[in-house]
């Protein structure tokens, strides 16, 4: 059975000055690539977690992979079928977003019926004598009463706002749920209890879901896997009891270093994270944690690492991830790892 997910090489580049003036000066085109390169593959009914520190790219997957960023490189194949960014209305709905912040995307002057009803009629979901059955068993299904769809959102609190927000996008029916900080907004207890509906909706529906967030209790939380990413690349890929218990990036030890309350054993060099993250406007040669990595050799500064693994499910892109760690206090010009026996999470 082919993987619900398999992207390649995803890659979205933004424009960050003038084109004409790059080419009067003779550069190349000013473009950063907020995601470069990002493989993953996901198998039907997964709970991925995506987690890095503000603007290594997330969202912008997240994006790409609902088809509100253009890719400009790379490919996007959902259970086979290959998908770009201009989509046919049915291949919009098998993969569908919920974003943080649903108040900016409920129109304040319908009411929640109106809202659902509207989306069922235009992506003719169901015949137009079952619309309104239908908007009501969604608002159920996010365990909200049928009294709210004559409700206007300013009546709800941010908790319903948000099952709003699941209920729409599942309208669809899609396939794969991408859930962009969608709890980052709530208070903890409403938090727990919209967590608990996206596992109950993930079981029930058999829906994949793709989870993005900050807080690492919550993913652990939800995910059976965690992606960790850096400066828009993957830089770890693994199991999610795997990866608390033994982080093999110094990037993602020093992300869970810096969330005391994981339980998260420290190892020798893992430093929690102080200095500011790096930019995508000046990437650094080689590893691109460099920088900031506490056991970086010559090696890292000129070679960039591949995102390897011992098995399918375990993949970091740490020249030392599965070798010996070099320590952080020894001669800086360590020599090259061994890592014969390693395997790619895709061949290309
Ligand atoms: N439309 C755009 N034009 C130019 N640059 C952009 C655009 N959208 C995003 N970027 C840049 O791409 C990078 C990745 O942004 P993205 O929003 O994907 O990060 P993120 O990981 O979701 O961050 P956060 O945790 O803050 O939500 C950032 O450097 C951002 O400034
Ligand atoms: S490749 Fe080198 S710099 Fe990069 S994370 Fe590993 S040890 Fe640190
Ligand atoms: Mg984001």
């Amino acid at each position: 059975m082919s993987p619900i997910i398999d992207a390649r090489g995803l890659t979205v580049s933004y424009r960050v000055g003038s084109a004409s003036l790059a080419r009067l000066r003779r550069r190349p085109d000013p473009v950063v690539h907020a995601i470069d390169e990002i493989d993953l593959v996901v198998e039907r009914g997964a709970s991925v977690g995506i987690v890095g520190e503000s603007g290594c790219g997330k969202s912008t997957l997240a994006k790409a992979l609902v088809g509100l960023a253009p890719l400009s490189a790379g490919t996007f194949a959902l259970d086979g079928e290959q998908l770009g960014t201009r989509r046919t209305p049915q291949q919009t709905r098998r993969i569908q977003m919920v974003f943080q912040d649903p108040s900016a995307s409920l129109n304040p002057s319908m009411t929640i019926g109106q809202t659902l009803r509207e989306l069922l009629r235009v992506h003719d979901m169901v015949p137009a004598e079952q619309v309104h059955q239908r908007a009501g068993e969604l608002l159920e299904l996010v365990e909200l009463p049928v009294s709210l769809l004559n409700a206007y959102p300013r009546r709800l609190s941010g908790g319903q706002r948000q099952r709003v927000g699941i209920a729409r996008a599942l309208a669809l029916e899609p396939e794969v749920l991408v859930a962009d900080e969608s709890v980052a907004a709530l208070d903890v207890s409403v938090q727990a209890a919209i967590l608990n509906l996206l596992q109950k909706l993930r079981t029930e529906l058999g829906l994949t879901l793709l989870f993005i967030s900050h807080d690492l209790a919550v993913v652990r939380h939800i995910s059976d896997r965690v992606v960790v990413m850096y400066l828009g690349k993957v830089v770890e890929d693994r199991l999610t009891e795997d990866l608390f218990r033994d982080p093999r990036h110094p990037y993602t030890a020093a992300l869970l270093a810096s969330a005391p309350r994981m339980g998260v054993e420290r190892r020798s060099g893992d430093t929690a994270l102080g200095s500011e993250p790096g930019s995508l406007h000046s990437i650094p040669s080689g590893c691109r944690f460099h920088p900031r990595c506490p056991i970086a050799q010559d090696l890292c500064r000129e070679t960039e690492p591949a995102l390897l693994g011992p098995t399918a499910a375990q993949h970091a892109a740490c020249h030392f991830a599965w070798t010996n760690r070099p320590d952080e206090s020894a001669h800086r010009g360590g020599g090259e790892p061994d890592q014969g026996r390693l395997v790619r999470m895709v061949t290309r």
